[in-house]
């Protein structure tokens, strides 16, 4: 039998943070509400010639060493992204080509902010039927770059950063299980209304940007993401006092507290980075996870719960015995 497990973990925020006190002066919000209604501090967001292909370069490199392989052995790249750097190639094969690596599978998956727990969940099935030994999975965004700077609703919330594991195959369990799920018919209450096949010419000059109805998203998201919890925990037939870990989607400081409180789970066993990253979709949780390893507060053995949800919507989980 062979399982799949995090061999190691990387990841990399640009330079540049942008405080609560920044937006003050360009929109009209201030300090006090944002951080009482989302968590957030700051943020950081990609120079102008920064893209995502170089922030999910630098978290690479970081989880390739972590892990203490060599990239000629990575035979598989899922990288997870809203916002490639060009409509193609994929931001996976630019970054195949940065790496060094030649000849293995390289595709970008897009699921929004559940996209990293997405491409664990087919890394994973790769390796779990032998079609892969060492993959590389990165969740890796510039969501600023979608943000209407304008629009105090949603340009306070969002980050740029990259987040990758390297997942290896293995003889025991190291990734337990993953749980995937979407529903197109709540698409309109986080989307960018325009795109390559419709509305085009919105994307040049005037730009494209997310909308958000903040407020149905977030009932939503407690509802999916508790539920998401509990099937996971069903399906390997524990309870929540056997995690350790709960690694959650770093959209919303209220979310993750509203999902804990409804799961029983105390703030102590709950990895929060909301604060410093804001919400950086696709990258947040390997973001999240990194931090954690290297600050020493997830340790190998430990049991793991990573849990999402985003546009689409889409909304997953994986149990990881880390
Ligand atoms: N600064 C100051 N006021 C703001 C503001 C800002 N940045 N953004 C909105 N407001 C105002 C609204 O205009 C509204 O004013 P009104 O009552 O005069 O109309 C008021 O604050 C309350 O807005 P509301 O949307 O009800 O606030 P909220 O408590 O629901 O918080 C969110 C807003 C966006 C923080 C919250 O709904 C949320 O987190 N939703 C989920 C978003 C999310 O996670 N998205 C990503 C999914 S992956």
């Amino acid at each position: 039998m062979i399982y799949s497990r995090i061999a190691g973990t990387g990841s990399y925020l640009p330079d540049k943070v942008v405080t609560n006190a920044d937006l003050e002066k360009i929109v009209d919000t201030t300090d006090e509400w944002i951080r009482e209604r989302s968590g957030i501090h700051q943020r950081h967001v990609a120079a102008d010639d920064e893209t995502t292909c170089d922030l999910a370069e630098h978290a690479a490199r970081r989880a390739i060493e972590a892990a203490g392989v060599e990239a000629g052995s990575i035979d598989l790249i899922v990288l997870a992204t809203t916002t490639p750097d060009l409509v193609f190639p994929s931001t996976a094969c630019l970054l195949q080509e940065r790496l060094g690596i030649h000849d293995c599978a390289a595709f970008d998956i897009q699921a929004v902010c559940t996209g990293f727990v997405y491409a664990l969940s087919v890394a994973d099935k790769f390796v779990r039927t032998g079609a892969a030994r060492c993959a590389l999975v990165v969740g890796a965004e510039t969501f600023t770059r979608i943000i209407d700077w304008s629009d105090r609703k949603t340009c306070v919330l969002f980050g740029d950063g990259a987040g990758a594991v390297i997942v290896e195959a293995a003889d025991a369990p190291g990734v337990l299980s993953t749980h995937l799920h979407a529903d197109g018919r709540y698409a309109d209450l986080l989307l960018v209304p325009a795109g390559v096949s419709k509305d085009y010419q919105k994307l040049r000059g005037h730009g494209a940007f997310v909308r958000m109805e903040g407020n149905q998203l977030f009932k939503v998201a407690v509802n999916t993401l508790s539920g998401i919890v509990e099937e996971a925990l069903t399906a390997n037939g524990i309870g929540i006092d056997a995690v350790d870990w709960l690694i959650p989607h770093q959209a919303n400081k209220r979310i993750i507290a509203a999902t804990a409180r409804k799961l029983g789970l105390s703030d102590e066993r709950i990895i929060v980075t909301v604060a410093e990253h804001g919400n950086t979709s696709a990258a947040s949780i390997p973001l999240a996870l990194d931090v954690a390893v290297r600050d020493g507060r997830v340790k190998r053995g430990q049991l793991l719960l990573l849990e999402a949800f985003g546009g689409g919507l889409t909304w997953g989980a994986a149990l990881v015995r880390y």
